[in-house]
């Protein structure tokens, strides 16, 4: 297993707390895919099924991954599709795909022999950085943007024991201060520029093939610093290039309108930050996404596509993902759902492709969101009579 630098290449040893090239470009975990095992046999899936492909010794687990693969059987007629799934993330220990890369991040923070972790976050990072590193025994500190996270996850932080650091600035400038503080302070920073929180989060990959016996057409995501599409990329591509798999799907990012700098670099072809993010899906509201590259590039490898939705395209597929399936996601986590809709229309996914929407996190994080948006009729006398009158 080797560290390497994706623009220019310079190899560096997975023993050091390192997260960039010295040419500051982004790095990536190169693993030895000669040693790797077949397990995909569609039986018993978790996390650390894929050890073979995870490249720590170490392990910190609250058991993660085997996470729900649902068909999507009212949602798939209605939009006139053959086979539509969800993969549904919210479903980990802490309610999000973050703690795939936090089983990892963490158990190699224990290997360094590094005794404090960090991170920034819009929420959902910040909940599972404390417990793993609860459960590690070490201590964590996340900086998050003030008043712009969703109440459960502040609450999760809190209980999980991290030190809580409220900023006066949006997650672009909390990553910035914890950039420096890892560098200063000897903390190891476990944002997803971290390459082995990757190294997690691609089992993404692995599970989907492992629960569906084949690839998908497509993979649908929300995006907001990029780590995730990335990762899951890498995932696929190690299945390809071992030959467990003779095909890749499409990845597709989608961001929301208001923290789009992804889509838009997309579309235009060159990438410029937002200087001032802003959307209801508070956990995707991020205006310079640290792994630009590596997603702008599993986007072009995979033959995909970037794409925005508006706030309102958010809420209304929360909504009609938990009234006409069940399921209960974040906002961010809609917006792979209202990016599908959207590409429906403008007819970028045919009636018969294969598509697997990612939901990133639980809908129970972010109550606040529904709650404003709904009034409780007047309560009524606790008769029959009273209640056949509401009827
Ligand atoms: N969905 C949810 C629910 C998230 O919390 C995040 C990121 C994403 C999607 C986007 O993933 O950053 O890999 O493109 N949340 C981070 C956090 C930034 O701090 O919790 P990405």
């Amino acid at each position: 297993m080797i560290l390497k630098c994706i623009e220019c290449g310079k190899e560096y040893d997975p023993k050091e707390a390192r997260y960039r090239c010295e040419c500051g470009g982004l790095l990536e975990v190169l693993v030895d895919l000669d040693e790797v095992e077949n397990v995909f046999d569609g039986k018993n899936i978790t996390l650390w099924k894929y050890e073979s492909f995870i490249p720590v010794e170490k392990r910190v687990s609250l058991n993660e991954g085997g996470t729900p693969l649902y068909r999507l059987e009212n949602l798939q007629k209605e939009l006139e599709m053959r086979e539509l799934y969800v993969k549904n993330e919210g479903a980990n220990p802490t309610g999000s795909f973050k703690d795939r890369g936090m089983t990892v991040g963490v158990s190699k923070a224990l290997e360094l022999g590094m005794d404090k972790v960090i991170c920034a976050s819009t929420g959902n990072t910040s909940a599972s950085l404390a417990a793993y590193s609860a459960k590690a025994g070490i201590k964590s500190y996340v900086l998050i943007p003030s008043g712009k996270i969703a109440l459960g996850k502040l609450a999760q932080a809190i209980v999980y024991g991290a030190k809580v650091v409220p900023i006066r600035g949006n997650f672009d400038d909390a990553l910035r201060v914890v950039v420096e503080a890892s560098k200063e302070l000897g903390v190891y920073m476990l944002n997803s520029i971290n390459p082995f929180r990757l190294e997690g989060q691609k089992t993404i990959a692995f599970e989907i093939f492992d629960q569906l016996g084949f690839v998908p057409d497509k993979v649908i995501l929300p995006v907001g610093n990029a780590g995730n599409i990335s990762a899951i990329w890498k995932g696929f591509k190690e299945l390809y290039e071992i030959g467990f798999i003779d095909k890749l799907p499409q990845m597709i990012g989608i961001q929301a309108e208001g923290a789009s700098p992804l889509a838009k670099a997309f579309k235009e072809g060159t990438f410029k930050p937002f200087e001032k993010p802003e959307t209801v899906a508070t956990a995707i509201r991020i205006g310079n996404p640290a792994n630009w590259k590596k997603a702008l590039k599993a986007v072009e490898e995979s033959k995909g596509l970037l794409e925005s939705v508006s706030d309102r395209e958010i809420l209304n597929a929360q909504k009609l993902l938990a009234s006409k399936e069940g399921i209960f996601v974040e906002p961010a986590s809609a917006s792979s759902l209202a990016g599908l809709i959207k590409l429906r229309d403008i007819i970028e996914i045919e009636d018969d492709e294969s598509v697997v929407l990612i939901t990133t996190g639980h809908g129970l994080k972010d109550p606040n969101i529904i709650l404003e948006n709904f009034r409780l009729p007047e309560p009524i006398e606790p008769s029959l009579e009273a209640f056949k009158e509401v009827l």
